[in-house]
C-alpha cells in the first residue's frame, strides 16, 4: 500500500520524477487534492482516467507555475484571460481558452478548448517548478464521490494506483476552482467554485450564459460529490421536520446545519453561521465522508444563502441529492 509523504525537497523531487516517468500523483492545491499527470504525456493522461473511473468525454484541468507557461498550451489569449490571470493568479480560478495544438486529445476530450490554473498551494507550485511539466489533475477522488480535502480521502478512493501521495494537511478553500470558458462573446462561468461570480464580475463585467450542450460544459451532465448516504437539501425551516420523517421511517439520520438552528447531538455538524460561505466550503467534502464512515443513511442538510462561496457550495450539494 502506498503511503502518504510530508513535503520536504526529497519527497518532491521524488514526486516531480514520477511525474515526468509516466506515473500518477496526488497533491495538495488549496481547493482539493489533485490527481495529477504529465499532461503533454498522452499514457500518462490516460492513467488518470483509469484510476478515477472517469468518462473520457470530461476533459482535465492543466494545473502551471506561471503565465508564460500557461500561454503556451494556449492557441490564443483573449483579453479577458489577461485580466482574470492578473487578478486571481495563483488562485481558485480555472479559465478555458482556444487550445494549441500540441495539448493531448486526452486532456482536452478532444474539444477545441483547453482548461488551465495556476494554484496557489505551495507544495502544489514547488512539484509544478520542481517537475518542469505541465500537470493535468482532475480532483483525486473516484468519479462520483465526494472529492478529497485530506489526503486519506484520496488514498481511500485510490490506492496503489498512485506512485506518491504529498500530504500537506486539510486543503484550505475546500470547494474546486471557478470554471470560466472564454470561448464565446462574454466570459461565462461553467462551474461556481472557490471565486465567487460576484469577484468575476468586478473585474470582466456582465458573465454571459454558458453555452448548452457537452460540447462547452462537458463535466456537468455526471453525477458527482455523493456520499452513500441519502442528501436531502432543505431550507433552515424543514430541517426538524425532515429529519423526523426520515427518522420514523426507521433510517439513521445526520444533520449539517449553520449555528443559527440551534441543534445539538452527534448526529450534528455545523460548519459555521449560515452565511459564512467560506466555512462550509472548507468542511463540506470531509463532512460528507465522515458521515459515510460514520454508518449514517440519511443526512439533512439546510440550504444557505447562495453569496460568496455558499453559489459553490449549494452546486455540490443539489449534486449530490441527485439519483
Ligand atoms: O480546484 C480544482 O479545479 C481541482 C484542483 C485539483 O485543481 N480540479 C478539479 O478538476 O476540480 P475536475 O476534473 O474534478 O473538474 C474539472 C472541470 C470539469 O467540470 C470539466 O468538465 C471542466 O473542468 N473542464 C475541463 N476542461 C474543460 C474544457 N476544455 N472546456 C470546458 N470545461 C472543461
Ligand atoms: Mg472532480
Amino acid at each position: 500500500m502506498a503511503s502518504a509523504r510530508r513535503p520536504t525537497p526529497e519527497s518532491l523531487r521524488e514526486a516531480a520524477w514520477a511525474l515526468r516517468d509516466g506515473k500518477l500523483v496526488v497533491f495538495p492545491t488549496e481547493t482539493v487534492y489533485g490527481l495529477g499527470a504529465n499532461a503533454m504525456e498522452p499514457l500518462a493522461v490516460q492513467k488518470i482516467f483509469l484510476a478515477k473511473g472517469r468518462p473520457r468525454d470530461n476533459p482535465l484541468i492543466v494545473h502551471v507555475a506561471n503565465i508564460d507557461q500557461a500561454r503556451r498550451l494556449a492557441s490564443s489569449w483573449p483579453a479577458e484571460a489577461d485580466l482574470l490571470a492578473q487578478k486571481f493568479w495563483p488562485g481558485p480560478l480555472t479559465l478555458v481558452v482556444p487550445s494549441a495544438g500540441d495539448v493531448p486529445s486526452e486532456v482536452t476530450a478532444g474539444l477545441d478548448s483547453v482548461a488551465i490554473r495556476i494554484p496557489s498551494h505551495p507544495v502544489a507550485l514547488a512539484l509544478l517548478r520542481e517537475s518542469g511539466v505541465p500537470i493535468a489533475a482532475p480532483s483525486a477522488n473516484k468519479a462520483g464521490r465526494p472529492s478529497p480535502t485530506r489526503v486519506g480521502d484520496a488514498m481511500a478512493d485510490l490506492g496503489d494506483k498512485v506512485a506518491v501521495y504529498l500530504d500537506a494537511g486539510p486543503c484550505e478553500v475546500g470547494v474546486e476552482s471557478t470554471v470560466v470558458s472564454l470561448m464565446d462573446k462574454r466570459p461565462a462561468i461553467l462551474r461556481p467554485g472557490g471565486i465567487p461570480a460576484q469577484d468575476i464580475e468586478a473585474v470582466v463585467g456582465k458573465l454571459g450564459k454558458a453555452g448548452k450542450g457537452p460540447a462547452r460544459s462537458p463535466g456537468m451532465q455526471y453525477r458527482h460529490y455523493a456520499p452513500e448516504a441519502r442528501l436531502h437539501v432543505v431550507p433552515a425551516s424543514k430541517v426538524k421536520p425532515t429529519r423526523a420523517l426520515l427518522q420514523e421511517q426507521g433510517l439513521s439520520v445526520a444533520a449539517i446545519v449553520s449555528e443559527e438552528l440551534g441543534l445539538t447531538g452527534s448526529d450534528v455538524r455545523i460548519p459555521g453561521s449560515r452565511d459564512d460561505g467560506d466555512a462550509w466550503a472548507r468542511s463540506l467534502f470531509s463532512t460528507l465522508r465522515d458521515l459515510d464512515k460514520a454508518g449514517f443513511q440519511a443526512i439533512v442538510v439546510e440550504a444557505i444563502p447562495e453569496t460568496g462561496r455558499g453559489a459553490a457550495v449549494m452546486e455540490r450539494l443539489r449534486k449530490a441529492a441527485e439519483r
